[in-house]
C-alpha cells in the first residue's frame, strides 16, 4: 500500500491505479473488483478516460477502500452501493447486502399487483408491507416498478430504516407512495391498516442460532438481519400466524425463506387455512418463496 502509485504527490493516471489496485486486491475477482472501485472513485465510464489522472483526495478515498476490501469487509459495502433489480441502492453494515435470490419476490408481488388491478377499482391504489425492509430492496422496487401501488417499509432497526429513507430518495416522485416505519414486524403498521393490505411480503431472518454461516457474512453483515432463533423458523412462523390480521379478504402472503424449510412452511400454512399455497423456486432453481392467500 506504501507504493509511489499512491504517494499523493506523484502524478497518477487511473489505468496505472487500476493495475494496482487489482495488484493489492489479490483474489479471483481482482480485476473486476478493482474496476468498480476506480468508476466509484473516478466517476469514468470508459476505459479510453483512464488515462486522466487522479486527485489527491481520490488516491485518499481508492486507498481507504482498498485497505477495508483486504481485511474482507464485503465490497458492497466498501463500495457503498449495490444493485438490485432496478435499483442502485446505497447499502452499509446497518442492512443485509441484498441478495440475487430476493430479486425474484419482486416479481412474485409484480404478477399480484398485475391481477389484483383489474379487479380493483381506480381509485384505490394496491397495498403491499414489507416488512423487515433492510436496505429498501424489496419494497422500493416495487414501488419503482408500478404506478398505483402503495407500500410501507418497515423494520425493527433504527439503522435500517434509515439506510431505507436514504434510497427512497433516489426514487423520485413515485417515492410519494412509500411509508415507511420502526417496529417490531406488525407493531410498526397504523391500526388503520388491519386487513387492508393486498400483499404482505418479507425476506425475514431465516437462519438458526446454530448454523455456520461464511465468515465474510458473519464478521460484516447484521446479525439481527440473519438468524432467527434456535430453529431458524420462528419469525417465520410468527410472519405465517399473523399476517392474517392485516391481509385484505383475498391477500397474499409472500415469503423468502430456505429451501430446507419449505416443507416445513408449507405444513403450517396449511393447518392456518391459507389457500393456493405454492412454493416457488429462485434463479438457481432451489425452493426459495413460499406465496399463500388469506384463509376465508
Ligand atoms: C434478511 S434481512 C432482509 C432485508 C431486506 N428486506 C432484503 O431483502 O434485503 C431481514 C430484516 O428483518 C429485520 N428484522 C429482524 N427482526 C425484525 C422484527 N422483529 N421486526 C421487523 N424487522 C425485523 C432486520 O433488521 C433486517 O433488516
Amino acid at each position: 500500500m506504501d507504493r509511489e502509485v499512491f504517494s499523493q504527490d506523484a502524478p497518477v493516471s487511473w489505468k496505472e491505479l487500476l493495475a494496482e489496485t487489482a495488484r493489492l486486491l489479490k483474489g479471483d475477482n481482482s480485476e473486476l473488483e478493482a474496476k468498480w472501485m476506480i468508476e466509484e472513485v473516478s466517476g469514468l465510464e470508459y476505459p479510453e478516460d483512464y488515462q486522466e489522472q487522479a486527485k489527491p483526495i481520490q488516491l485518499k478515498r481508492l486507498k481507504g477502500m482498498i485497505e477495508r476490501r483486504v481485511t474482507g469487509e464485503p465490497l458492497q459495502y466498501v463500495l457503498g452501493r449495490w444493485q438490485f433489480r432496478e435499483l442502485d441502492l446505497f447499502v452499509d453494515d446497518r442492512v443485509l447486502i441484498p441478495r440475487p435470490e430476493t430479486e425474484i419476490l419482486v416479481d412474485y408481488a409484480l404478477d399480484e399487483c398485475k391481477s389484483k388491478k383489474d379487479d380493483l377499482d381506480a381509485t384505490r391504489s394496491i397495498n403491499v408491507a414489507d416488512l423487515g425492509c433492510g436496505s429498501g430492496a424489496i419494497g422500493l422496487s416495487i414501488v419503482r416498478e408500478t404506478q398505483n401501488v402503495s407500500v410501507w417499509c418497515t423494520d425493527i432497526s433504527e439503522g435500517a430504516i434509515s439506510v431505507t429513507r436514504a434510497n427512497l430518495a433516489g426514487l423520485g416522485m413515485a417515492g410519494q407512495r412509500v411509508s415507511i416505519s420502526q417496529g417490531s414486524w406488525f407493531e410498526a403498521l397504523p391500526v388503520e391498516m388491519l386487513e387492508k393490505f393486498d400483499i404482505v411480503i418479507s425476506n425475514p431472518p431465516y437462519i438458526g442460532d446454530s448454523e455456520e454461516l461464511p465468515i465474510e457474512v458473519s464478521d460484516w453483515e447484521p446479525l439481527s438481519s440473519l438468524r432467527s432463533g434456535p430453529l431458524g423458523t420462528e419469525d417465520l412462523s410468527f410472519l405465517l400466524n399473523n399476517s392474517i390480521d392485516w391481509l385484505s379478504a383475498d391477500g397474499q402472503l409472500i415469503l423468502e425463506l430456505a429451501p430446507m424449510q419449505a416443507d416445513a412452511m408449507v405444513k403450517e400454512a396449511e393447518s392456518l387455512n391459507y389457500r393456493e399455497i405454492q412454493v416457488r423456486h429462485d434463479l438457481a432453481g432451489r425452493e426459495r418463496v413460499l406465496i399463500a392467500r388469506k384463509p376465508l
